[in-house]
């Protein structure tokens, strides 16, 4: 079987997100996919076999670093090495994006495919959703809304808690940054992030009461309840949420090849998403 793997072009885009919903990965990865496709260090990559599309898989570069996600293959087409030619095309791209470091959540399907390419696993992830209705006062002392001017810190606290330069996602969010920070003697330590391409935000702190103090704060938001992603590693997070009734309803393993970056799962409490991070 001939499989070529490439660079998408516009017209592969809705034929990729239809083989990748049927293949599981949720109503959302077209939402998912806007970043790839906006951003200059971005991409969406297609399989195809005879000229239909048979698989896809996105990246995310950021700079030293980069994401793959959204690695999908049609059922029919499976157990052939359409996910190692997605995966290894996708490492590839990232290098030439300049990342050294490459990143994924892996689902359990789409383990084995990863460390046949070299990927460790380095530790669980689970998405939790808000399942009690939120009871007393919220703990948020110094929370107020995200302001232009807080930028370079919360740039500050995304980089000292992912160890990557996630700047290119900020961009991407133009004049539409909207958010929380927690303020502390007069200094931002904690920020969270609504983002177009996720069913959570984005939250970092610089220690766990100024995670929760937020996370205490975003599940009073009127509307849909609260959905947030994280390192199963932050256990004062984990403890928080369950202490409120939070759910599991979603895991992940987070896995890399190349140099660790200074990660510390601590300062993350929420994740943009299960592609990157
Ligand atoms: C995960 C996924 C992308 C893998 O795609 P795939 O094209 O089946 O991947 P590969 O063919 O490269 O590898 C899958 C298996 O087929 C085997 N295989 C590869 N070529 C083969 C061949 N010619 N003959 C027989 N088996 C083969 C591989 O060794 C691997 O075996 P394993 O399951 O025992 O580890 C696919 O199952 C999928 O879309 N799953 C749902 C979505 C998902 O979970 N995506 C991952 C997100 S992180």
């Amino acid at each position: 079987m001939t499989v070529e793997v490439r660079s998408a072009r516009a017209a592969e885009i809705a034929p990729i997100v239809d083989v990748l919903r049927s293949s599981g990965l949720g109503a959302n990865v077209g939402q998912l996919l806007r970043y790839p496709i906006a951003s200059p260090t971005g991409d969406v990559l297609v399989a195809l076999r005879n000229g239909q599309v048979v698989g896809g898989a996105a990246v995310a570069g950021f700079g030293a670093t980069g994401w793959i996600g959204a690695v999908g293959v049609a059922g029919h087409a499976r157990r052939r090495g359409v996910g190692r030619a997605l995966t290894e095309a996708c490492v590839a791209r990232l290098r030439e994006l300049g990342a050294r470091t490459a990143l994924l959540f892996a689902t359990a399907a789409g383990r084995p495919v990863y460390e046949r390419v070299g990927f460790e696993a380095e530790g669980p992830v689970r998405a939790w959703r808000d399942a009690a209705p939120p009871r007393g006062a919220p703990v948020g002392e110094g929370v107020r809304p995200l302001m232009a001017a807080d930028v370079p810190a919360v740039l500050a606290l995304d980089a000292a808690a992912t160890g990557e330069d996630r700047s290119p996602v900020l961009e991407q969010m133009n004049g539409a940054l909207t958010g929380l920070v927690v303020e502390r003697a007069g200094r931002v330590a904690g920020s969270a992030l609504r983002s177009p391409w996720g069913l959570g935000p984005s939250v970092v702190a610089a220690d766990r009461e100024a995670g929760v103090a937020l996370l205490s704060v975003l599940r009073r938001v009127p509307g849909s309840p609260l959905t947030v992603s994280l390192p199963d590693a932050n256990a004062g997070a984990v403890r928080a949420l369950r202490a409120w009734g939070f759910q599991p309803i979603n895991e992940a393993v987070r896995m890399r090849l190349g140099p660790p970056p200074a990660f510390d799962p601590d300062r993350v409490f929420g994740m943009y998403n299960l592609f990157w991070g």
